[in-house]
């Protein structure tokens, strides 16, 4: 980690994390995946969806941005954009979408007991996307999640730690065409593995690391075991 990250680290406060927790509701669980492309988030998404399903849980998959009619709107002006957004305004509309799918949809489905809310990204993507690749630094995000409901964060996050180098054949092995934040160089994606290394070192209590380097199976089998980990506790 370069110095100038560890200084920016040291400059957020406790008090300043402190204010963000799991939204409480009794028998919910509130989850996040997280990770560069390729990591495989859909995969293990799909199999613990059904792993919580035969545990007879209501489960909800959402993902971000989108998840509600205006979210999918800015989704869609995010990621076909064809002009490079300034990541001030990045920030804000992934925010935005946000802050929207928890009023709309997660926590209203978060206060029916026994249900499980699965986002395929969060705020940490923010932190590594824009805070750290877009530069805008892991304060400022903090800072404009810190009020109501934007503060509210997953009971459990996993990121799911790949190389560069296997995020690229995993990219060329797909084939797919690319958005606004695939086509960007290798350097943005050096930033985002250290984006999300400084989030799992801010919050090491709610991010769990997943060496997702390994098959889907053995992947699987560690991301189980923290989950039911969390439901047990
Ligand atoms: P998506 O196609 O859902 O990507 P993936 O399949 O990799 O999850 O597109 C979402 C893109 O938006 C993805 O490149 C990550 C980016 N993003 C941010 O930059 N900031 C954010 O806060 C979020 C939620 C996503």
């Amino acid at each position: 980690m370069s110095y100038d990250t560890l200084c920016s680290m040291e400059q957020i406060e406790q008090d300043l994390l402190n204010n963000f927790r799991p939204p409480a509701f009794p028998g919910s669980f509130f989850i996040s995946f997280e990770g560069i492309e390729g990591a495989g988030k859909s995969t293990q998404i799909i199999k613990i969806k059904d792993y919580l399903e035969s545990k007879n849980y209501r489960v909800l998959v959402l993902r971000e941005p989108g998840g509600t009619p205006f979210g999918e709107k800015l989704r869609s002006a995010i990621l076909n954009t064809k002009t490079t957004l300034h990541p001030v305004a990045e920030a804000h509309l992934f925010a935005a979408s946000r802050a929207q799918l928890l009023e709309e949809v997660t926590l209203k489905e978060l206060s029916v007991p026994n249900t499980v809310v699965i986002c395929d990204r969060y705020i940490d993507s923010t932190m590594a996307y824009q805070g750290i690749a877009r530069n805008l630094g892991i304060k400022t995000i903090l800072d404009m999640h810190n009020c109501f409901p934007l503060n509210l964060v997953p009971h459990l996050t996993f990121y799911l730690k790949i190389s560069i180098e296997t995020s690229q054949e995993r990219q060329k092995m797909r084939n797919a065409p690319k958005d606004y934040f695939e086509s960007q160089g290798i350097e943005f994606y050096r930033n985002l593995v250290e984006g999300y290394e400084q989030a799992y070192q801010l919050f090491p209590k709610r991010i769990k690391l997943i060496d997702a380097e390994k098959n889907g199976d053995e992947v699987y089998k560690s991301v189980l075991k923290e989950l039911v980990n969390l439901l047990e506790n």
